[in-house]
């Protein structure tokens, strides 16, 4: 074998296109060659790859902060709504902030923020081609019953805001039974 040490440390160095022990001098030289554009070339996607990396982990921040602020907002509605005498300008001010990050959920389920990537309470199944759809779906239901409760809430019947109330809520479950796990903070 003519293998000299370089060529081996080259053949380590990537993991496809190196010959076996035949491979002559000459290939060996020229695969050194491409293998400095390829390192390159996965420096560059290296770098790529932790940019978007950086990028999901902001989303997965602003999703979750995003639905802790809906939680909460939520939780203070039912209490207003379930008592005797509502506090219209608490339910108003809570409609209206579910409402406005209804809309921003939109941005929040991006490909490449699931549990490969970091600590999530979002199942796999969002991302599954078959469930696209229907997640899809769940979304937009729940950004139709939080406008649509938004309004009732700022109209002057509290009935009318209750039943809104209710639909808003089977929205919430309705993704949270098939898409979210239970995470132990
Ligand atoms: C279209 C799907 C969907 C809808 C609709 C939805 N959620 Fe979520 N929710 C999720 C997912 C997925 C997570 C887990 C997010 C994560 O951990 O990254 C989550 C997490 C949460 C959390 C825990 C915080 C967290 O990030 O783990 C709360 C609280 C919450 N949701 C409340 C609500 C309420 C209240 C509603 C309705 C007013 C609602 N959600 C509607 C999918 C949804």
């Amino acid at each position: 074998m003519r293998i000299a040490p370089f060529a081996i440390a080259a053949c380590l160095a990537i993991t496809s296109g190196c010959g076996g022990p035949e491979t002559s001098q000459a290939n060996n030289a020229q695969a050194n060659i491409s293998n400095d554009s390829r390192d390159v070339n996965q420096a560059a996607s290296n770098l790529e790859a932790r940019l978007s990396l950086g990028n999901a982990t902001k989303v997965m921040h602003e999703r979750h902060e995003g639905m802790e602020t809906i939680g909460k907002n939520f939780k203070a509605l039912h209490r207003e709504l379930g008592g005797p005498s509502p506090d219209l300008g608490v339910v108003r001010a809570s409609a209206t902030t579910i409402n406005q990050l209804a809309s921003k959920a939109s941005g929040w389920f991006p490909e490449g923020t699931g549990p490969e990537v970091g600590k999530t309470g979002a199942k796999p199944e969002i991302w599954q081609p078959q469930n696209k759809a229907d997640f899809a779906l769940k979304l937009r239901n729940f950004q139709d019953a939080a406008q649509r409760f938004s309004a009732a809430a700022a109209g002057n019947d509290p009935n009318a805001a209750k039943a809104r109330f209710a639909d808003l809520g089977g929205a919430c479950k309705a993704c949270h039974d098939k898409y979210r796990s239970e995470m132990h903070h």
